[in-house]
């Protein structure tokens, strides 16, 4: 059997479903393997929107019942309950199941599935939604090596596909590429709500921050050479980079950095000691 083959369920058919939804039918899965559920028809519509042969449904059952690999989607905090309806349903024996909820552990997803269930945690990043993401990948003992491989293929259609040799990095993960986007989101606002201060109209400082920000990380993917010699590179002793620099250095950028990372890793373990509605 080819990946092509496999029935793949979603459960929810919000923002990261549809990433995936599209990932997956770019990648070339058949639409008619793509099998979603969600109980609001407004979300189902959507996801009926990006091919006509997906699958749509309103109960969660239907899906569960005929996938060979099934991908919950749903908010963290909807999870308890949809996984034990799930669990107490009719589904395949030794379905793949893989999660892309932050904070849910595969230590709760064994607890609503059973210890025999082959389970993945994934940690994906908004840009999965234009092909662009990251995700982080765990599996429990469960999972051998062909439902690894069909983790990986099912992440990999929103970007790249990365393994952590233990569950416990996923904060991490979390902390570095899943809030990750906001981090360079804000770095973008402040540097445009400056430009326009020195002048430039909201247009110009707009294109020029965000034109800035694509280039500088399409130099780093693209040269494959470190940010820190490239820095180095663009900066002249005593021109104008090296004066702006100069100011982010006495703020202790790095340590507001790390701070920064450290603190949404603490809150991401938080929240998976104590998922909700466990
Ligand atoms: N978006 C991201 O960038 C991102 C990044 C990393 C991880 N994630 C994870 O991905 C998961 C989904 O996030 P999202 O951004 O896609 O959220 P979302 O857009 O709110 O999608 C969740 C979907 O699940 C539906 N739903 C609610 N109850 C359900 C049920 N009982 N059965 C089936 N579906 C149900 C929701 O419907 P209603 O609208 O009616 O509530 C909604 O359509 C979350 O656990 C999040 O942690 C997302």
């Amino acid at each position: 059997m080819s990946f092509e083959d496999l029935t793949i369920g979603l459960i929810g058919a919000g923002n990261m479903s549809r990433s995936l939804v599209r990932g997956l039918l770019r990648a070339g899965h058949p639409a008619i393997r793509l099998q979603v559920a969600d109980p609001d028809p407004a979300q189902l519509e959507q996801v009926g929107a990006l091919h006509a042969s997906v699958g749509i449904h309103g109960d969660n059952t239907e899906v569960a019942e005929s996938a060979d690999v099934l991908v919950l989607a749903v908010k963290p905090q909807l999870m308890a309950s949809v996984a034990r309806q799930l669990a107490s349903g009719a589904r395949p024996r030794g379905q793949l199941i893989l999660s892309v909820a932050a904070g849910i552990t595969l230590g709760s997803l064994r607890h609503w599935f059973g210890p025999d269930t082959p389970l993945v945690r994934i940690m994906p990043n908004q840009p999965a939604t234009i092909g662009a993401g990251i995700s982080g990948l765990a599996a429990s003992a469960t999972v051998g090596a062909r439902e690894r491989e069909i983790a990986q293929y099912i992440a990999a259609a929103t970007g790249q596909a990365v393994w952590l040799p233990d569950e416990t990095l996923m904060d991490a993960v979390t902390a570095v590429s899943g809030s990750g986007p906001a981090y360079f989101y804000l770095l973008m606002e402040h540097m445009e709500r400056a430009a326009i201060e020195l002048g430039l109209s909201p247009e110009l400082a707009a294109a020029l921050t965000r034109e800035t920000a694509l280039g500088a990380a399409r130099v780093v993917i693209e040269t494959r050479a470190e940010p820190a010699a490239l820095r180095s590179a663009v900066t002249s002793p005593g021109g104008t980079t090296a004066a702006a620099l100069r100011v982010f250095t006495a703020a202790s950028l790095d340590a507001i950095v790390l701070e920064a990372l450290t603190a949404a890793r603490d809150r991401s373990a938080e929240l998976g000691r104590s998922p909700p509605g466990t």
